[in-house]
C-alpha cells in the first residue's frame, strides 16, 4: 500500500518501472544491481523539494521510527549515483546505514536510464503503452514499427511547439 500514492505519480510510475524493464535479460549479478538500487529510491529514496529532504520510498513511509531516523541530522546520506549505490549492502531487519537523495525524480530517473545502458544483454526492451505489453526490440521490423510509432508522437510534440511558439511571438509584439 506504500507504493501506491507514488505510483500514481506518472514520472516516479516510469522511474519504477524502467528499473524493472533494464532487469529483463540482464546478468544475475546486474539484476541484483538493479534491486539495489531500487531498494535504495523506491523503497528508501530522499529527493530534495524546495531545498528540504523529503521521504519517498515507499520503506520510510510505512515506518515512523525509520521516517525519522533517516530525516535526523545524523544519519548518513549520500547523492543517488546508481554506480555507488548498487554496491551498498541493504539491510532488512534494521534500519538502513546510508540513504540515497536525489534533486528530483527526472534527475533520478536520468542517471537510471545511463546506468541501464551500462548493462549487457542482447537485446533491448520496450514497454508499449498501447498494447500494454513489453516489447523485445530484437529484429528491424519491430525496431521499425516503434520509430513510426515514436514519429507520431514526435509529430504532435512539435506541432504543439510550435503552436506555444507563435503564442509567446504573438504576446510579446
Ligand atoms: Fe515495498
Amino acid at each position: 500500500m506504500g507504493h501506491v500514492p507514488l505510483l500514481a505519480d506518472a514520472s516516479f510510475a516510469q522511474f519504477s518501472q524502467e528499473i524493472g524493464l533494464a532487469s529483463l535479460g540482464a546478468s544475475d549479478e546486474d539484476v541484483a544491481r538493479l534491486a539495489t538500487c531500487y531498494f535504495f529510491s523506491v523503497e528508501f529514496g530522499l529527493c530534495k523539494q524546495d531545498g528540504q529532504l523529503r521521504a519517498y520510498g515507499a520503506g520510510l513511509l510505512s515506518s515512523v521510527g525509520e521516517l525519522k531516523h533517516a530525516l535526523a541530522k545524523e544519519s548518513e546520506k549520500h547523492l543517488f549515483e546508481p554506480l555507488l549505490t548498487c554496491k551498498q549492502e541493504c539491510l532488512i531487519t534494521t534500519f538502513q546505514d546510508v540513504y540515497f537523495y536525489t534533486d528530483s525524480f527526472e534527475e533520478a530517473k536520468e542517471k537510471m536510464r545511463q546506468f541501464a545502458a551500462t548493462i549487457r544483454r542482447p537485446f533491448a526492451v520496450r514497454y508499449n503503452p498501447y498494447t500494454q505489453r513489453v516489447e523485445v526490440l530484437d529484429s528491424t521490423r519491430r525496431i521499425a514499427t516503434v520509430v513510426s510509432e515514436l514519429r507520431g508522437d514526435l509529430c504532435i510534440v512539435s506541432e504543439a511547439l510550435r503552436r506555444v511558439q507563435l503564442l509567446e511571438t504573438f504576446l510579446k509584439s
